[in-house]
C-alpha cells in the first residue's frame, strides 16, 4: 500500500520509518523495511502498526545508507511477519518491495519451485524476489527488464540488491510511484506526502517507465529501453492536500481510483482466453451449487445496496432464488436458515457488528458462508468459510464509493460463475458478457472526464430541501445508492423509489421544482420508465435524466440528460453510479460541508 525507498549518504531507516508513518492515513496492516549496510541486507518487518517495527527494531537499528520499505495491505495472504514486505530472494542478496498484484504468480511460483526456489511467504510479490535471482546475468537493468516481461498484472516495485550496492531501480504498472529529487540523496515513494518534508521536486513516472537512482543521479527510460528526459514536478500542495494525491477530499480521489479498483477486482478472476470466470478462491461445482436452495445476501449500508444488485444477478443469471436483507433486521428476525442455505455477508470493513454477528448466527444454524469483503484478515473475512476480496484498495472516506463498485462486479462475477456451472446461461452470451464487463473500467474514465454538467446541477438544485431519484430493475438499485450518496454527505433529503411505485404514494411530495433524478438505462422496462418520467414532469418536476450514449428519446422529456457509455443493461450499474457520487460530492461542496466525515456517520460501525 505504501512504499519508500532512500540512497543517500545518511541513515536510510530514519527516513524509511518517517517516509512510511507519512503514510499511515491510507491504512495498513503490517510494516517492514531493508537496509544495506554495505556488505548484507537487513530485514525487520511487523504485523501491525508501525510501533510494532519500531519496537522490533530497538536495540539492532539496521544501519546503512540504502534502504526500501513499505506499509502492507493485504491482498494475496493474510497479515502476518511473514507476509509482510520486504521479500527477499533465497540468497538475501535481492530484496522488492511492490504495491498492486502479480497476476499470473502462481504459475511463476510453480516454476520457480521446480527450479529449486523455496518460498516463505503466501504473497504474489515474493515471486518477483525469486524471479530476479533466477534471471540474473550480472546486469542489474537488464535482470529487472526480464522480470517485467515475465509478470503480469498491476505493480509499483523498488528492487534493491547486495550486488549494486547504492542502487535502487523503481518501475511502475498502473499504481503511482514519485521520486524525490534531493542533494546528494535520492528518495522514492508512492505517494508525495512520504516525501514532501525532505524535498519538493519531484519525477511522477508513468507506466512503464523505469528510474535507475542513486545518490547523485536518476536515469530513467521507457519500456523499450529508450532514456526519457522528464521535467521536474514541483509539488505545492500542503500535507493535507497532498495525503489526497491533489484532489480537494478522499471521496473525490476514490470516486477516480474506480478504475483501477475495478480492473484489480476483475484480474485473475476472467480466464486468459476472455471467455469464462476462474474463481480460485471457490472451486464451487453443481454437486455444491445444488446443496443449497436458498441464498442470503445480508449486509448493511451501501454494501446492501450491492447486494440487492446482487441479488438480481445471481437470479437472473444463476436462476437462484436470493433474498437480501439489511443485518440488523436479519438477525432478530429469526430468519430460516439451514444447512441448505448459502449465507453471503457484504461489508467493505468486514468489521460491521451486525454484519458479522447475523453471519455468525447462521453459521451456527447450519448455513455456508461466503463474506465479500475489502479488507484481508477483517473479522467477518475470518469467521467466513470461504472469501471473495474486493481489490479496491484502502476506502477512507465515510461515504463509500469504489468499494460499492467493487462488490457490484465480483456479484456480477459470482453470478457468471454459478451460472457457468449451472448451464444457465450459453456460452456465448457468457463471453459477451464479460467482454462488456472488461471495457467498464476504461468506460468509467470516460464518465469521470466530463463533471462540469454535475457541478453545475449541484449548484442550482443543491439547496433544495428534497431530491427523489427513480428507476426499475437495475436503475432502482442504483438509484438507491445514489439518494444514499447525496443523504449521508450533502444533508439533502432524498429518496428513491422504485418508478413503477410512485403513483401509490410519492406522487403526492412531486409539485413544481421539485428535482427528481430519473435513470433509465434499463431497456427491457424503457418505455414503461419513461410513462413514470412523464407522471413527475406533467407535476412539473424538474427532472435529471440517466440515459446510455445513443439514447435520443430521453431528452424529449427531461430537463437534462447525462450520459453514460454505452454497454449491457446488466452491467451498467457500474456506470451509472459515479455520475450519482458526483452528484452527491458537488452537492456537498456547494452546501459546504464536510464531505469525508459527515455529521453523526462513521466509516465502520462496529457497535450496534
Ligand atoms: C457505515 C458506513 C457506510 C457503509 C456501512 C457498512 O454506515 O458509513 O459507508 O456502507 O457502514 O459498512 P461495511 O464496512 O460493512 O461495508
Amino acid at each position: 500500500c505504501g512504499i519508500v525507498g532512500y540512497v543517500g549518504d545518511k541513515e536510510a531507516a530514519s527516513f524509511l520509518l518517517e517516509g512510511l508513518a507519512k503514510l499511515e492515513y491510507r491504512g495498513y496492516d503490517s510494516a517492514g523495511i531493508a537496509v544495506f549496510d554495505g556488505a548484507k541486507i537487513g530485514v525487520e518487518k511487523s504485523v501491525g502498526r508501525l510501533a510494532a517495527l519500531r519496537d522490533k527494531l530497538k536495540g539492532h537499528e539496521l544501519k546503512g545508507t540504502m534502504g526500501i520499505g513499505h506499509t502492507r495491505w493485504a491482498t494475496h495472504g493474510r497479515p502476518s511477519d511473514v507476509n509482510s514486505h520486504p521479500h527477499t530472494d533465497c540468497s538475501g542478496d535481492f530484496v522488492v518491495v511492490h504495491n498492486g498484484i502479480i497476476e499470473n504468480y502462481l504459475t511463476l511460483k510453480e516454476e520457480l519451485i521446480e527450479n529449486g526456489h523455496s518460498f516463505k511467504s503466501e504473497t504474489d510479490t515474493e515471486v518477483v524476489a525469486h524471479l530476479i535471482e533466477e534471471v540474473y546475468n550480472g546486469d542489474f537493468v537488464a535482470s529487472v527488464r526480464e522480470v517485467l516481461r515475465r509478470v503480469e498484472g498491476s505493480y509499483s516495485l523498488v528492487f534493491m540488491s547486495s550486488k549494486h550496492p547504492g542502487t535502487l531501480i523503481a518501475t511502475k504498472q498502473d499504481n503511482p510511484l514519485v521520486i524525490g529529487v534531493g542533494e546528494g540523496e535520492n528518495f522514492i515513494a508512492s505517494d508525495i506526502p512520504a516525501i514532501i518534508q525532505r524535498t519538493r521536486r519531484t519525477y511522477i513516472l508513468n507506466d512503464g517507465e523505469l528510474a535507475v537512482i542513486t545518490k547523485d543521479s536518476i536515469k530513467i527510460s521507457n519500456r523499450q529501453g529508450e532514456p526519457v528526459t522528464k521535467k521536474i514536478f514541483e509539488v505545492n500542495w500542503n500535507a493535507e492536500a497532498a495525503e489526497k494525491g491533489g484532489y480537494e477530499h478522499f471521496m473525490l480521489k476514490e470516486i477516480h481510483e474506480q478504475p483501477k479498483a475495478v480492473r484489480d477486482t476483475m484480474s485473475q478472476r476472467i480466464a486468459k482466453d476472455g471467455k469464462t470466470i476462474v474463481m480460485d478462491e471457490l472451486k464451487w461445482d453443481a454437486d455444491y451449487l445444488n446443496s443449497f436452495n436458498k441464498i442470503y445476501i445480508v449486509a448493511c449500508g451501501t454494501a446492501y445496496h450491492a447486494g440487492m444488485v446482487g441479488k438480481y444477478y445471481i437470479e437472473k443469471l444463476a436462476r437462484t432464488v436470493v433474498e437480501v436483507d439489511v443485518a440488523s433486521e436479519f438477525r432478530y428476525r429469526e430468519p430460516i436458515v439451514d444447512e441448505n442455505t448459502l449465507f453471503i455477508a457484504v461489508s467493505q470493513s468486514g468489521e460491521t457488528s451486525d454484519t458479522l454477528a447475523a453471519m455468525k448466527e447462521s453459521k451456527r444454524l447450519g448455513a455456508k458462508t461466503l463474506a465479500i469483503t475489502n479488507v484481508v484478515g477483517s473479522s467477518i473475512a475470518r469467521e467466513a468459510d470461504q472469501v471473495l476480496y474486493t481489490w479496491a484498495g484502502p476506502e477512507i472516506a465515510v461515504a463509500s464509493t469504489k468499494a460499492y463498485t467493487t462488490q457490484i462486479v465480483l456479484f456480477f462475477m459470482l453470478a457468471l460463475y454459478m451460472a457457468e456451472i449451472k448451464k444457465t446461461v450459453a456460452p456465448e452470451r457468457v463471453a459477451e458478457l464479460i467482454g462488456q464487463l472488461q471495457k467498464i473500467p476504461a468506460q468509467i474514465s470516460e464518465t469521470l472526464s466530463d463533471v462540469e454538467p454535475l457541478k453545475t446541477f449541484a449548484k442550482r438544485y443543491g439547496f433544495n430541501d428534497d431530491v427523489f431519484y427513480i428507476g426499475r430493475g437495475l436503475d432502482y438499485h442504483v438509484a438507491l445508492e445514489g439518494s444514499l450518496k447525496l443523504k449521508e454527505i450533502s444533508y439533502i433529503h432524498a429518496e428513491a423509489y422504485a418508478a413503477g411505485e410512485l403513483k401509490h404514494g410519492t406522487l403526492a411530495l412531486i409539485v413544481e421544482g421539485v428535482p427528481v433524478i430519473a435513470l433509465a438505462t434499463q431497456k427491457s422496462v424503457y418505455e414503461k420508465t419513461l410513462s413514470n418520467i412523464k407522471e413527475v414532469k406533467a407535476r412539473d418536476a424538474v427532472v435529471i435524466g440517466i440515459a446510455t450514449e445513443g439514447d435520443e428519446e430521453l431528452e424529449k422529456y427531461v430537463d437534462h440528460v447525462m450520459k453514460v457509455p454505452e454497454t449491457d443493461e446488466l452491467v451498467i450499474p457500474i456506470l451509472t453510479v459515479v455520475p450519482l457520487q458526483l452528484l452527491a460530492y458537488y452537492a456537498a461542496i456547494t452546501r459546504g460541508c464536510d464531505v469525508d466525515k459527515p455529521r453523526n456517520l462513521a466509516k465502520s460501525v462496529t457497535v450496534e
